[in-house]
């Protein structure tokens, strides 16, 4: 090796090295809180940036002044409200949320009434909350303008899966053939990526991809089966 090689490589080295340091240490840290709304079953997530403390809520289904206060106990400030979709389960609490944190209101631009939205997700982007980038996933299926969020290993899927099931495709925009799409696209991410459902349907609150791949009902009719079957 001449010396001009051999200083090449040592840069390409300590490039790589810098590189690994700054991946390994910048992720962002996310606080994930679930909370079970009374009612419907439905499963409220605060999500915030342990640095910056700006954080969010999913589907305020209700009880907005116990959301208001477990945001407070995690030191979270919430600075959206949003839905992944646009059923009165999963947005009753909003208004009154609102007006506790002046949070602004965010859904897919494709999701039933708009007019309290503040922002306006378009089909495929991301969504910053504090450090935390949310990768957004469109997934039409239960609702035209339905939405999964994805940062950081975690999956929000609302009313697309849940934890041994799916969502219902019996009602006014459904469409069960573009659910079963959806949820394909869902299962590309990494099996141990974590799955945080709209509803507590399942027998554990939350599951992971992987073993939903082996055990969701709808595994099979919907194209995600993993030949490896139930555990
Ligand atoms: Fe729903």
């Amino acid at each position: 090796m001449t010396e001009l090689e051999f200083i090449l490589a040592l840069r390409i080295t300590i490039c790589d090295i810098w590189i690994w340091i700054y991946s390994t240490f910048t992720a962002a840290v996310m606080i994930i809180k679930q909370i079970k709304i009374s009612g419907f079953d439905v499963f409220c997530y605060i999500v915030g940036c342990e640095r910056t403390v700006i954080g969010a809520v999913i589907d305020p289904g209700g009880n907005p002044e116990h959301i208001a206060e477990e945001a407070k106990k995690a030191g979270v400030s919430i600075a959206f409200i949003i839905h992944t979709h646009g059923h009165i389960d999963h947005t009753a609490g909003t208004g009154r949320l609102k007006q506790l944190t002046g949070a602004r209101i965010v859904r897919h631009r494709l999701e039933g009434d708009k007019n309290e939205v503040d922002i306006l997700l378009d089909t495929e982007e991301t969504f910053t909350v504090g450090d935390i980038i949310f990768t957004i996933f469109h997934t039409p299926g239960h609702t035209p303008g339905g939405i999964c969020l994805y940062a950081e290993g975690n999956l929000f899927t609302g009313d697309t899966l849940f934890v041994g099931d799916s969502g219902r495709t019996d009602l006014t925009g459904s469409d069960r053939a573009a659910l079963g799409r959806s949820i394909r696209r869902l299962m590309e991410l990494p099996d141990e990526t974590a799955v945080w459902p709209g509803h507590d349907y399942g027998p554990t609150p939350s599951s992971t991809l992987g073993w939903e791949k082996r055990n969701n009902v709808n595994a099979r009719e919907y194209g995600f089966y993993n030949e490896g079957g139930p555990q």
